[in-house]
C-alpha cells in the first residue's frame, strides 16, 4: 500500500491559497487610517500616499488576486466542488474585485493624485485647501475601498461556513 503523504499538495495549495488572500487584500484595511493620519498631519503628503495606494493596486492586490484565484481553480478542480455554492461565490467575487479595482480604484487615485497635487499648489506656502473635485474622489475611493473590504471578509466567512454544502 503506498504511503499517504504527511501533506498533501491540495493542502499546500490551500495555504498558498489563503496566505495569498492575506497577501493582496491585508493593506486594505489600513488605508483608510494612513490616509486619515496624512491629511490631518502633513495634507501635502497626499499625493505621494495616492502614488503609494494605486502602486500597491498594481503591484501587490492585483497579482495576489490572480495566485487567489488560480490556486481556488486549483482546490475546486481537486476537491471536486465546483457546483458548490462558495466555489461560485469566490469566482463571482475575484471578478468583481478584479474589475472594481482596475477600473475605479486605481484610475480614481490616480486622479485624486494630480488633483491634490494641483490643489497643494494653487495654495502656494499657506494652508493646504483641498478642492471639492480631490473630495468627491476620495469619497469615491472610501465608498469603493469599503465595499471590496466587506466582500473579502463576506468572502473568507463564506469559504469557511460554506452555507449549502
Ligand atoms: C476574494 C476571494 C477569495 C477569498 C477571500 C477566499 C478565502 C478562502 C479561505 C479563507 C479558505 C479557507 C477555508 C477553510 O479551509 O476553512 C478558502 C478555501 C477555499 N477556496 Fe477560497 N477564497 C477566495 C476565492 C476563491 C476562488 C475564486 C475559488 C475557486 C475558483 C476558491 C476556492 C476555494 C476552495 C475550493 C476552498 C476549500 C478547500 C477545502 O475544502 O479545504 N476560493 N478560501
Amino acid at each position: 500500500m503506498p504511503a499517504t503523504p504527511a501533506v498533501e499538495l491540495f493542502e499546500v495549495i490551500l495555504a498558498v491559497h489563503i496566505m495569498a488572500v492575506v497577501v493582496a487584500f491585508g493593506v486594505t484595511f489600513a488605508f483608510p487610517i494612513i490616509f486619515g493620519v496624512g491629511a490631518k498631519i502633513e495634507p501635502r503628503s497626499l499625493p505621494l500616499l495616492h502614488r503609494i495606494e494605486y502602486s500597491i493596486e498594481q503591484r501587490l492586490i492585483n497579482p495576489g488576486l490572480a495566485v487567489v484565484v488560480l490556486a481556488g481553480i486549483y482546490l475546486a478542480s481537486k476537491l471536486h466542488v465546483w457546483s458548490d455554492f462558495f466555489v461560485q461565490w469566490g469566482l463571482g467575487v475575484s471578478i468583481v474585485i478584479g474589475a472594481l479595482v482596475g477600473s475605479v480604484m486605481i484610475p480614481t487615485a490616480k486622479r485624486a493624485a494630480t488633483t491634490a497635487e494641483r490643489d497643494i499648489a494653487a495654495s502656494g506656502e499657506g494652508e493646504v485647501k483641498l478642492s471639492d473635485e480631490y473630495r468627491a474622489l476620495t469619497r469615491r475611493l472610501n465608498i469603493v475601498g469599503s465595499l471590496l473590504s466587506l466582500l473579502v471578509l463576506a468572502t473568507v466567512y463564506i469559504m469557511v461556513t460554506r452555507p449549502g454544502s
